[in-house]
């Protein structure tokens, strides 16, 4: 898979799974825009040694790529980082959507500042990032673009409340990009990743490894979640509008699913009590392509017409 003649952004590329989307799309010809605003794993300080770094190792690979240092959590950082794209080579094919922080804290303690910064960096700085792509993309001939979400968003997790909101917002606006983007062949898709970060450190889990290891003897490497990223970020992928897990080489698909559920003659709360198990049964599932879709089956199902 080639990416020759392509010009790709990647947020918060300076470390873990960005650099490694970076050095990947880079080797295959792709002419990337290495974002890194260089702060702490809980968004502190700045520093541009982390995208400089990567553009370094792109370049000695004899790759193209530029680097900078803006923020995806200011309207005018997004703006700068995709502007990058255009001043250096005129276009912008793909974006990964990619930095991240976190602020863990159990719900009952969280802090209006501590959400406050998740929802700036993850769910705004997507925003910020990814719509003059859009934007530019729609009036270019379309493009692919990825998103990232967490299986903290979309299964839950003790402490990241916060985080969850943010990157379950994220899957909600890549939803709608998708409804939106769809005429003008914009793709779009959302992404949650697993693999042993400075991130993941800070989590509990295992952290980046210390020496380089390969794929296969590494589990966590972030290596095994970049061939669904490329494969996303590729004009040929198929999907638009899907979430998809990566981690550990396991690739696999989360679908936003309605159950048979019942449909209520009588209108009572009791009614409801009576048939939770029917209600709550995931034994056949249906999956809306979106909302309209769902108003069909609600018609469907209920002879309602709106
Ligand atoms: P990382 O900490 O190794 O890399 C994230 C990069 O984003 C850092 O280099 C950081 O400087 C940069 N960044 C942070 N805030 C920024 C901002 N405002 N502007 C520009 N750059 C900024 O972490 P990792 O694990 O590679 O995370 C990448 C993405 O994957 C994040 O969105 C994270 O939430 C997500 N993720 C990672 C998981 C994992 O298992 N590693 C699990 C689920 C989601």
């Amino acid at each position: 898979m080639r990416f020759d003649g392509k010009v790709v952004v990647v947020t918060g590329a300076g470390n873990g799974l960005g650099r490694t989307y970076a050095l990947q799309l880079a080797e295959r010809g792709a002419r990337v825009v290495v974002n890194d605003l260089g702060g702490s794993t809980d968004g502190r300080g700045d520093d541009q040694a982390a995208a400089s770094r990567v553009v370094e190792e792109i370049r000695a690979a004899g790759g193209e790529a530029v680097a900078n240092f803006d923020s995806v959590a200011t309207q005018a950082g997004g703006a700068a980082i995709v502007q990058t794209a255009l001043d250096t080579w005129g276009r912008v094919d793909a974006v990964i959507a990619n930095a991240g922080i976190l602020r863990d804290r159990s719900f009952s303690k969280l802090s209006v500042e501590e959400l406050d910064i998740i929802l700036d960096v993850h769910l705004r700085g997507t925003y910020f990032t990814v719509q003059p792509a859009f934007n530019w993309m729609k009036d270019n001939g379309g493009g692919n673009i990825v998103v990232t979400a967490s299986p903290s968003g979309l299964f839950g997790a003790f402490g990241q409340a916060n985080y969850a909101a943010a990157k379950l917002g994220i899957v909600g606006m890549m939803r709608v990009m998708a409804i939106e983007g769809a005429r003008a062949g914009i793709k779009i898709n959302a992404l949650a990743p697993t693999a042993a970060t400075r991130l993941t450190a800070t989590a509990g889990m295992s952290g980046e490894a210390t020496e380089p290891r390969t794929p296969q003897e590494d589990p966590m490497s972030t290596e095994r979640v970049s061939p669904l990223v490329l494969a996303l970020a590729h004009e040929t992928c198929p999907a638009s509008g899907e979430i998809f897990n990566a981690g550990c080489g396991w690739i696999n698909r989360v679908v936003v699913a309605v159950t048979e559920g019942v449909v209520l003659d009588d209108f009572s709360p009791e009614a409801v009590a009576g048939q939770w198990e029917a209600i709550r049964d995931t034994s056949a599932l249906t999956v809306p392509a979106d909302a309209t879709t769902y108003w069909h089956m609600i018609q469907e199902k209920t002879g309602a017409q709106g």
